[in-house]
Formats: C-alpha cells, sequence, structure tokens
C-alpha cells in the first residue's frame, strides 16, 4: 500500500493522521499515513529509512528545518520558508520539499472564514518558522499593509529585508500603539504556555477587527480569549489552517483536493467531546 507518514517528536497527539485517513476515506484513495517518532538528533535517519519505501512525510516541530536541509529539490516556497512540513519522494528517488503552511492559512482565511486580505491592514505577531511560511502567500493576496512584529525586533527586520522583493513588510516590536488593523495573526508561540505578546489594545478596533490564533485547542486560546474582551468581531483558531495545510500536502501527493469542510467539523467534533 501506498505509504505516508508525519514526522515529529513528540508526535503523540498529531491530528494528521485522521485527518489523512478522512481525506483517503473520502477521495477513495488507497494509502497508509503513520505517526512516526523520529529521534532528535537523526531526523535525516528516520526520513531515509521511511522513504526506503514510503511515498511522502508532513514534519512538524522540531524538523522543518532538518526537513529543509534534506531535500534535494525545494519549491519556491519552501525556500524562501528555510523550512519544509512536506516531503514527496520524486519518481527518481530523490526528495522534493514544500511548505504548505501558508497556503494552509491563507486559504483558511480567505475561503473557510471569509476574511479578505485583498486591501486590508494586516498584522502579523511573531517572526518564527511558521510566520516565515505565511508571508509569501499573504503578500501575493495584495495586502494594504503588512506589518510583522516581534519580541526579538531583529528577526521581524531580518524578514522583512528578505521578503522585500515580493512587497512592502513593515517590522517593529511590540510596542506599537493605537494603529488599528482589519486582520491581526498570532503566529508566536506564547499561547501554547498560556502567555500573550504584549501588544497594545489599540491595535484592534472594536466590532470590526479579525483575530486568528495559528494555534489551536478545546477551549478558546489565551490569545482569542484576550482578543474578544477587546472587542474583536471574531476570533478564530488554527485547527483550520492544520486542516488545510494536510489538503495541500495530499494534493501534492494524490493528485485530488479533498474537501476540508467534513474533516474540519469532524475534528471540532472530536475536540468538544
Ligand atoms: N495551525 C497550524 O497548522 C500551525 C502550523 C505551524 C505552526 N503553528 C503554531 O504557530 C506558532 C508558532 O510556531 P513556530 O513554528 O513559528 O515557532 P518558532 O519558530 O519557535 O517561533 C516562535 C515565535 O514565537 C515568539 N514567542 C515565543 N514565546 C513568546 C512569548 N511568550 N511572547 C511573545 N512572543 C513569543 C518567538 O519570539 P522570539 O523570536 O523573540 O523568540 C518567535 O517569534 C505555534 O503556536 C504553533 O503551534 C500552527
Amino acid at each position: 500500500m501506498d505509504r505516508y507518514c508525519v514526522f515529529g517528536n513528540p508526535i503523540g497527539h498529531s491530528k494528521s493522521p485522521l485527518i489523512h485517513r478522512l481525506f483517503a476515506e473520502q477521495t477513495g484513495q488507497v494509502m497508509r499515513y503513520d505517526a512516526v517518532l523520529a529521534p532528535l538528533d537523526d531526523f535525516a535517519g528516520a526520513a531515509r529509512a521511511f522513504f526506503a519505501e514510503g511515498l511522502g512525510a508532513n514534519v512538524t516541530v522540531p524538523f522543518k528545518e532538518d526537513a529543509y536541509r534534506l531535500c534535494d529539490e525545494l519549491s519556491e516556497r519552501a525556500r524562501r520558508a528555510g523550512a519544509v512540513n512536506t516531503l514527496k519522494k520524486l519518481a527518481d528517488g530523490r526528495l522534493f520539499g514544500e511548505n504548505t503552511d501558508g497556503a494552509g492559512l491563507t486559504r483558511d482565511l480567505t475561503v473557510n472564514a471569509g476574511v479578505p486580505l485583498s486591501a486590508r491592514r494586516v498584522l502579523v505577531l511573531g517572526a518564527g518558522g511558521a510566520v516565515r511560511g505565511i508571508l509569501e502567500p499573504f503578500l501575493g493576496e495584495r495586502p494594504a499593509a503588512l506589518v510583522v512584529l516581534n519580541r526579538t525586533v531583529q528577526k521581524a527586520e531580518q524578514l522583512a529585508r528578505e521578503f522585500a522583493d515580493l512587497g512592502e513588510v513593515r517590522a517593529g516590536g511590540f510596542d506599537l500603539r493605537d494603529e488599528p488593523f482589519d486582520l491581526i495573526v498570532n503566529g508566536t508561540s506564547a499561547s501554547l504556555a498560556g502567555e500573550l505578546p504584549p501588544i497594545d489594545p489599540g491595535l484592534i478596533r472594536p466590532g470590526h477587527t479579525v483575530c486568528y490564533d495559528m494555534m489551536y485547542a478545546k477551549d478558546s486560546t489565551a490569545f482569542n480569549r484576550w482578543a474578544a474582551e477587546q472587542g474583536a468581531a471574531r476570533c478564530i483558531d488554527g485547527l483550520g489552517m492544520l486542516v488545510e495545510q494536510a489538503a495541500e500536502a495530499f494534493l501534492l501527493w494524490r493528485g485530488v483536493r479533498p474537501d476540508s469542510r467534513p474533516v474540519l467539523d469532524e475534528l471540532r467534533r472530536l475536540m468538544a467531546a
């Protein structure tokens, strides 16, 4: 059977095997998808062993940069992101690397949530691997302004320089004041620790600003709870991004785009249970 997997460490709670099983059932694809715990010091060994037979893999924390280094060929998006979350074995056995995180987030926002980026003022918090992956697709939507704020300001400035050929990215720290945005995306990992990036409430226009936390949880995340308290018009979590990045990977591997809506609904139902 055609074999796929997700590599991570830890990996026990990954939802990817369930998502891809549901995609395969829905599209009638015959395939197997497992979770693989790769050793922290030998991602390359685990990947080589899997790809002796396997056809494709997803890659999650902390291996996205190891996967990038392992690839023989990269998409332009993965090259810019410096990180790979999807591997595909090519016909000649070489490994192709893609990064579907940004396309997944953009699709979740624009298609699932109906939140346009085009001509909107967009604020992104954080400058780590996930944010690196979203800047290219975000700039492709031609926002009116794209601002990246990060705790370590130099990392935001570095990103702004690296993506300058695709459009203007303004960089700064969390001290930006009283400048409301249409959309705020939290791409920091602060929510993982139940913390908040210390941003000014004046960046949210009550009743208007949409807030999106890339993290997801059974209950609302710390960032989305805070945003709701400031009067954000909508607060969305990253579960849709997870499903959409998986759908992009499935399309790359199998040539079929699954319908993500019923899979997202099923995940929400299981998480609430
Ligand atoms: N839904 C999905 O499918 C999906 C996909 C990918 C990632 N994610 C989520 O996206 C988030 C970021 O992931 P990543 O891979 O980009 O992580 P990362 O590369 O480790 O980057 C972490 C970022 O968060 C910032 N940060 C960490 N703790 C902070 C705090 N207490 N206050 C303010 N800023 C803080 C860091 O700032 P410094 O640079 O100053 O250290 C950095 O910008 C995670 O929550 C992850 O779960 C979700």
